[in-house]
């Protein structure tokens, strides 16, 4: 994958506001005209605290949505960094470094069907996607799945309420719709229309691990051209730490990082034929 990328940028934002939206997670907005001007579909930015060692590292977060001058990242309750994310209100300040990474290709044939596929907080990184491709005239299938209902990010209302866009939920505890694991969803999708992936000319897909690994297996089996959106643990973000280092197909992998591909700078996403899904943690 290549594709434009914007420079990234360095600096100081504010915040605008912090919303609850579903179980431990927040929509974060941040005042931040130059960054949410350039963020594409599956970039994303380094977050850091002024003045805090703990966590001394910026942690990674999907660019989730973007108007005007203003920027949003939706914050999922992990660990100390996105605590502390959780809790912050205005006018606090943050550290942005971004937008980072290569996002999805959103180039498909006119008014060709996309499936979007997302698991958890894998729908940070698909909710602008979704957005661009019912604006660029694709009509989108969109499959999300959950542990358990409040779990799910409801969309904004114009954006649920869009002619062209097909919601399917799962939920593993079965509190709404398909009661089972996302995968499971598309399987029994499968079962009652053989053609269900061939009505879509591509795949994009963010999850977890072991989610992504899966899908690997069943979109490349039967599936549309399919781009998987990775996770991975980001010390630099930007290509020189080895850090995300994760096993590329065939050992390719690149000049920087011969055997792998980095997830920060090659990635987060990737071609089904780019990782060794089989290898991957
Ligand atoms: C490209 C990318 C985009 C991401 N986008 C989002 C997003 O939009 N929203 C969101 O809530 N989260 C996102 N994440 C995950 C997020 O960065 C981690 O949850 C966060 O860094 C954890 O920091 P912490 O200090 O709260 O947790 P820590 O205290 O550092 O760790 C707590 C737990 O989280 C796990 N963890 C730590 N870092 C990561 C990581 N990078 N990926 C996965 N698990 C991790 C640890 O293994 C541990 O189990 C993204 C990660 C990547 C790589
Ligand atoms: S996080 Fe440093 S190389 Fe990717």
């Amino acid at each position: 994958l290549t594709g434009r990328r914007p420079p990234p940028e360095h600096g100081t934002v504010s915040v605008i506001e912090n919303r609850p939206v579903a179980a431990d997670t927040f929509r974060l907005s941040l005042a931040a005209p130059g960054f949410a001007a350039d963020a594409l579909p599956g970039q994303f930015f380094m977050v850091s605290f002024p003045a805090v060692l703990d966590p001394l590292l910026p942690r990674p977060f999907a660019a989730f949505d973007r108007e005007g001058g203003r920027l949003e990242i939706l914050v999922r309750k992990a660990g100390r960094g996105t605590g502390l994310l959780a809790e912050i209100r205005p006018p606090a300040k943050l550290e942005l470094f971004g937008p980072l990474g290569r996002g999805y290709r959103t180039e498909l044939p006119p008014a060709a069907r996309a499936l979007v596929i997302a698991g958890g907080i894998g729908f940070a990184s698909v909710h602008m996607l979704v957005k661009r491709l019912l604006r660029g005239g694709h009509p989108v299938t969109l499959l999300y799945g959950a542990r358990a209902a409040e779990q799910i990010v409801p969309l904004d209302p114009d954006l649920g309420a869009h002619p062209g866009l097909d919601l399917r939920v799962a939920t593993e505890d079965g509190g709404t719709g398909f009661r089972g694991h996302v995968l499971g969803m598309y399987r029994s999708l499968l079962d009652r229309a053989p053609d269900f992936g061939a009505r879509h000319a591509g795949a994009f897909v963010c999850g977890p691990v072991p989610m992504l690994r899966a899908f690997a297996q069943a979109l490349g089996a039967q599936g549309p051209p399919a781009q998987f959106s990775l996770e991975a643990h980001m010390a630099c973000g930007y290509g020189v730490c080895q850090g995300c280092a994760v096993p590329a197909a065939g050992r390719a992998g690149t000049r920087d990082a011969p055997g792998y591909r980095r997830v920060c700078a090659d990635g987060p996403v990737f071609r089904l034929d780019e990782v060794d899904w089989e290898a991957l943690r």
